[in-house]
């Protein structure tokens, strides 16, 4: 579904990059990483929605170093 009409970028576009940069924090940083500008704005809230659906980092396994 294409969710910027300016940009002509949709959901999938957008969760790809999202799914490879956990340092992504704002909709300005997500269409940076995709070339482009936010140009009208009516897209922030559904990327900013799509960056919050983004599942935490599960850090249960990570291992304990002991010194
Ligand atoms: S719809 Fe995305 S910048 Fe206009």
């Amino acid at each position: 579904m294409i969710v910027c009409s300016c940009n002509v970028i949709s959901d999938h576009d957008i969760r790809g990059v999202v799914s490879t940069g956990d340092e992504l924090c704002s909709a300005a940083q997500v269409y940076g990483c995709l070339g482009c500008t936010v140009r009208c704005g009516l897209c922030s809230h559904s990327v900013r929605r799509i960056l919050e659906e983004r599942p935490a980092r599960d850090i249960r396994y990570a291992p304990v170093l002991e010194p």
